[in-house]
């Protein structure tokens, strides 16, 4: 079996690293406060989230995981949340949210619940309600168990899709909760997440503590690479070198990278430089569509920004903005929006795709290995 996994969130024995990271989440929850942590996509925020929930029950606390990603109403809103309690807890905290839930369920109006047809007003009304009574679901497991509920949203800047005010109606509630329960916010839209977080305008400004996710660093990959090609009866040998190289600590590329780099390399035998490249081949194949589509919705401008960018240039490189006649305030919004969107990040001032596999689409380099 193939010891590297990259398609989705891994279970915290194959997490490498990210131990401070877990320590100072678990450790906010345990005090009481929030905390709020922003990475680009497939950076590893899931699979941490895994790990400080294991963390925090065996510290004591109820942990309730509740994913986001797809709301796209206030009435889908309270249904996860539901549902999270459900499938986040055992034994009497899971009894203590279930009747909870079933006692606001029976006032509330649920579609095809109750038969009538409320109108598009009172519709509405009545699913802001139950989702108010939903975020109290903390008061009532520790009215119930004396437990405090660490609750966690992932990818919560889709929140504000199921809702422009959602982010004041969910503060107005937690505000009552400082020892029945804390919140974790994970999201991947650093921008987003800046916007609700760090704009004085917002329900929620200055109510979370900021926690990054770096790259991974290369001791800690490169010794969890060579360990499970080690112990899966193979060398990673020439490859790692290149391995590292290429993923600039990436995390899930790093994983896909290894994933293809061990499938070509024979039990017993060494994986070297043309193992890799092999490798990098068909990872590029594999992101080419995903790459494709984030490519196809970018305007002009923030095209010729990742060129310049791909071809080893400051963002803002005069030449370049000559050439493909974008205006300089014109390219520096699209450098910031590509920033915003976790495209390109900087790094202490040096900006750096996000996703080592884009440059080489961008440069039309992925097509070198057909
Ligand atoms: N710390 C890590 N150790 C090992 N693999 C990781 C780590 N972080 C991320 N990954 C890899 O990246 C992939 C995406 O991780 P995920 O947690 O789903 O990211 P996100 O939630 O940020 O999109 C996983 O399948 C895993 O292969
Ligand atoms: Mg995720």
């Amino acid at each position: 079996m193939n010891p590297f996994v990259y398609s989705h969130p891994v279970p915290p024995a194959d997490l490498v690293d990210r131990e401070e990271e877990t320590a100072a989440l678990v450790g906010l929850a345990e005090g009481g406060h929030a905390a709020r942590l922003s990475a680009p996509r497939r950076y590893g925020k899931t699979s941490l989230l895994r790990k400080v929930k294991e963390d925090a029950e065996h510290a004591g606390m109820a942990c309730v995981y509740v994913d986001l990603t797809r709301v796209v109403s206030l009435a889908d809103v309270a249904d996860v949340i539901e549902e999270s309690y459900r499938r986040s807890l055992q034994g009497p905290l899971r009894r203590a949210a279930v009747l909870a839930i079933r006692s606001v369920s029976n006032v509330a109006v649920r579609p095809g619940g109750v038969g009538v047809e409320l109108s598009g007003g009172a519709a509405k009304d009545a699913a802001a309600r139950r989702l108010r009574q939903v975020l109290d679901l903390p008061l009532r497991v520790h009215g119930a168990t004396g437990t405090r509920t660490l609750v966690i949203f992932d990818e919560f800047q889709e929140l504000l899709r199921a809702g422009e005010d959602l982010d004041g109606l969910l503060r107005s509630r937690i505000q009552h909760h400082t020892t029945e329960a804390s919140y974790l916010y994970a999201g991947s839209h650093p921008g987003l997440m800046q916007q609700l977080f760090a704009t004085e305008e917002r329900p929620l400004f200055g109510q979370a503590r900021p926690i990054a996710l770096t790259p991974l660093r290369d001791e800690d990959l490169g010794a969890f690479v060579a360990e499970r090609f080690e112990a899966t009866g193979r060398d990673a040998g020439e490859a790692l070198e290149r391995l590292l190289d290429v993923a600039g600590g990436h995390p899930q590329r790093a994983m896909m990278l290894a994933h293809h780099t061990w499938e070509r390399t024979e039990p017993g035998g060494t994986a070297d430089a043309a193992i890799f490249a092999a490798a990098l081949g068909v990872a590029q194949a594999e992101a080419r569509d995903a790459l494709q589509a984030l490519w196809d919705r970018l305007p002009h401008s923030e095209r010729v920004v990742l060129s310049t960018v791909a071809a080893g240039r400051p963002p803002l490189n005069a030449r370049a903005l000559e050439l493909a006649e974008v205006g300089k305030t014109t390219a520096r919004v699209a450098r910031d929006r590509l920033i915003a969107a976790g495209v390109l990040a900087d790094r202490d001032g040096a900006i750096a795709f996000t996703d080592p596999l884009l440059p080489y689409f961008v440069g039309g380099l992925d097509r070198v290995e057909d």
